[in-house]
């Protein structure tokens, strides 16, 4: 029994062997249905724990549960007694008693840390203010598909120095591409992390102007300038020259793809002539989300 708390913490053989799966498994969808894929939560049930608002995570996981043969439990963090100030570690031992799994989101890191630390079964970062490890599997996989491969792409993540883009600098410490950060300068990611993920490998540049940073890349990522939960202000003005627009986009590499996890802002981080174009692999990507999450699940509770 293992937790997914975050990129970081998996070898590549473990990526590997959950994108293994999950492309033999999409197959098998594909080519007959999803009822001819084991069904490895048969009598199984999963608890999903809400503190923001959520439209992929909660709907892939929960078909995806259900094409396993399991049953969810969703929990908006609201209605249970966590939000009158029941303690993690007490949520986590009751919870373990029932499930089989838990699936978390909240607004801080160490909440969904101390679930796992606490519970007797696994539990799965389904997003925190640090992290959105389901998500970055779901874009591997979707940038594979779509290029062959992830080993020597040139990435670039553009906009806000999120959770997301945290977990995509995490996969560059174990995978072999470069990702270029393009944030305005105070919205990077702190630049210790930055330096200690170059220290483990990662091939990282950091180049605060969009014109430069975009030119010959492979894959052009961006999220949300504000993230659920972030309450700063004013950050909007500093963000408008890192738009993925048509004028932009025609910097990179002709071939280049276009990524975002969803929901965009229109408008604002993409426009729609970028969004809707033939570059666009948002909604594979978010399809892809269902595929990978079943064999994160998986690997979660197999045996080794
Ligand atoms: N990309 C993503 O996690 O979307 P939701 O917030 O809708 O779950
Ligand atoms: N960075 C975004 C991702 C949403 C899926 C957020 O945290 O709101």
């Amino acid at each position: 029994m293992r937790s997914f708390t975050d990129i970081k913490d998996l070898s590549k053989s473990d990526i590997e062997a959950i994108l293994f799966r999950t492309k033999q498994e999409k197959k098998v969808i594909a080519e007959k249905s999803s009822l001819d894929i084991e069904k490895i939560l048969l009598g199984k049930t999963v608890a999903l724990i809400f503190e923001k608002p959520s439209t992929r995570t909660r709907v892939s996981f929960e078909v995806g549960i259900s094409q396993l043969g399991g049953y969810s439990s969703v929990l908006q963090a609201s209605d249970i007694q966590l939000s009158r100030g029941e303690s993690i570690s007490d949520t986590a031992k009751v919870l373990s008693r029932y499930v089989d799994l838990i699936i978390v989101r909240c607004f801080e890191h160490q909440m969904m840390i101390d679930l796992a630390k606490n519970s007797s079964v696994p539990v799965i970062n389904g997003l925190t203010d640090q992290s959105h490890p389901c998500q970055v599997m779901a874009d591997i996989l979707t940038i594979e598909e779509n290029k062959g491969s992830l080993s020597n792409q040139n990435i670039l993540w553009i906009g806000d120095g999120n959770n997301v883009s945290r977990s995509w600098v995490e996969a560059s410490s174990i995978y072999d591409f470069q990702i270029t950060l393009c944030t305005p300068k105070e919205l990077s990611l702190p630049i210790k992390f930055i330096e200690n993920s170059i220290a483990n490998g990662a091939n990282i540049k950091i180049d605060y102007q969009p014109e430069s940073a975009i030119n010959n890349k492979d894959v052009i990522i961006t999220d949300t300038w504000s993230s659920m939960g972030d309450n700063s202000i004013n950050k909007e003005n500093s963000l408008k020259p890192y738009q993925v627009n048509r004028e932009l986009i025609k910097k990179a590499r002709k071939d280049a793809v276009f990524m975002h996890c969803l929901p965009a802002h229109r408008g604002k981080e993409v426009t729609n002539e970028v969004i809707d174009s033939n570059q666009s692999i948002v909604f594979a990507g978010a399809e892809n989300r269902l595929h990978v999450q079943r064999s994160i699940i998986w690997w979660c509770l197999k045996n080794d």
